[in-house]
């Protein structure tokens, strides 16, 4: 077995529907305290995003600043392989904002908002039903004029009632919007109740079949990317997604998780992306360089540690086949190979074959003595280098 075989009978490659990767790095992942970025920062993370494939790139908020209006009007002159998205809330002032940043785009989108909960219509807007159905649908219809490609989102979808969400985006389809986005705002919701909610849309929705249902996961109680994949599985058609998952609070859904879940297990989801994959590692480690915020080493698919093996037991069985310990290739999300690192847990074989590596074929009784001063050693230290290994294998003391 390669380490992507599966006993489970694979989806038909020819029958796999596409998936639209939509990535709000830009906005709602620079609206995270400590993640703004400038302009020129903005542009490069742009130009990697286009470099990955994502589809749809969501560049900002232009009315939330001129700074950011700069910001979206930049990218929408220079990438132009990707749609550009502008977010904009029900209102005439954003929505003619948003289309005047985007008037240099290849192709763009505006993007409209308006919450649909009954804790925001009644806290936050004020607002009735039929209140919160009107603006929405004169905020498409504006948007429209504007633009060929138009996205509504009912924000905090999963705490509305699944009768009125089906109101407002038969209602928004009929406006003229070609996206219809669910968010789950705050991240309550389960992967079993988005599944029923997207089914539930699906049959629900009047001219559900003009429009793309679209999905938006933010990750309060870690289960953003779960509840991505089980929207996927129920039939939605774009993912919203971060680099890394940051965002508001706890963040958004990972972009590289959701990638390697749906290409790793496609034989489940029976979905493809457009993602040119390799260019997930290079992307997330820009954007920890521009925001200067590091990943986490045990990060999922990014981190340093998602190829790197210390335990004797895990290292002999990668030796014999990666598929052991492994599901992705790390050249699949950009990594140059697997790491097996020494430490205290490694063992016997992994030492022999990283001394080889290094030029040294001790015998098995210089291996031996070799192994017994590299536990000595890896007790003292979290990691033993190469170096180490050559002073050890020369019968010099390594440093401690
Ligand atoms: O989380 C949310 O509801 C949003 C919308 C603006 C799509 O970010
Ligand atoms: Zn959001």
């Amino acid at each position: 077995m390669t380490p992507t075989d599966s006993p489970v009978i694979p989806f038909p490659v020819a029958q796999r529907e596409r998936v639209r990767v939509f990535d709000t790095t830009l906005r709602d992942g620079e609206q995270a305290p400590g993640f703004s970025m400038t302009r020129a920062q903005k542009l490069r993370i742009a130009h990697a995003l286009a470099e990955l494939g994502v589809d749809i790139i969501e560049a900002g908020f232009p009315q939330a600043s001129d700074g950011d209006f700069a910001s979206v009007q930049a990218i929408a002159q220079e990438v132009r392989s990707s749609s550009i998205c502008a977010l904009a809330r029900c209102q005439r002032g954003d929505i003619e904002t948003a289309a005047r940043a985007l008037e240099p785009a290849a192709r763009g989108r505006i993007h409209v908002f308006i919450a649909t909960s009954p804790l925001h219509r009644e806290h936050k807007l004020g607002m009735s039903r039929a209140q919160v159905i009107d603006a929405a649908v004169a905020a498409v219809r504006r948007a429209r004029e504007l633009c060929a490609d138009v996205e509504f989102s009912a924000e905090d979808a999963m705490r509305t009632e699944a009768d009125y969400l089906a109101d407002v985006f038969a209602a928004v389809i009929e406006a003229g919007a070609g996206t219809l986005n669910v968010p789950d705002t705050v991240g309550y919701t389960t992967p079993a109740e988005m599944h029923e909610r997207i089914s539930y849309l699906r049959r629900e929705v009047r001219g559900i079949e003009r429009a793309v249902l679209s999905v938006h996961c933010h990750d309060d109680l870690g289960m953003a990317v779960a509840n991505s994949l089980a929207a996927v599985s129920a039939g939605a058609r774009q993912v919203e997604c971060t680099l890394t998952g940051i965002g508001e609070r706890a963040g958004n859904a990972a972009l590289e998780e959701i990638a390697m879940a749906l290409k790793t297990r496609a034989e489940l989801f029976g979905v493809e992306t457009g993602l040119r994959t390799p260019r997930l590692y290079p992307a997330a480690r820009l954007l920890a360089q521009i925001t200067g915020h590091a990943i986490a080493r045990n990060k999922a698919v990014v981190g340093e540690n998602a190829f790197a093996h210390e335990s004797g037991i895990h290292q002999h069985g990668m030796l014999k086949h990666r598929g052991t310990y492994e599901i992705m290739r790390p050249e699949d999300v950009g990594f140059a190979r697997s790491q097996l690192v020494l430490g205290k847990h490694s063992g016997r074989h992994a030492l022999r074959e990283r001394l080889a590596a290094l030029g040294h074929t001790p015998d098995d009784a210089e291996l031996d003595q070799i192994f017994t001063r590299f536990k000595t050693l890896a007790d003292k230290k979290r990691e033993v280098f190469d170096s180490d290994l050559e002073a050890l294998a020369l019968g010099r003391d390594a440093e401690a």
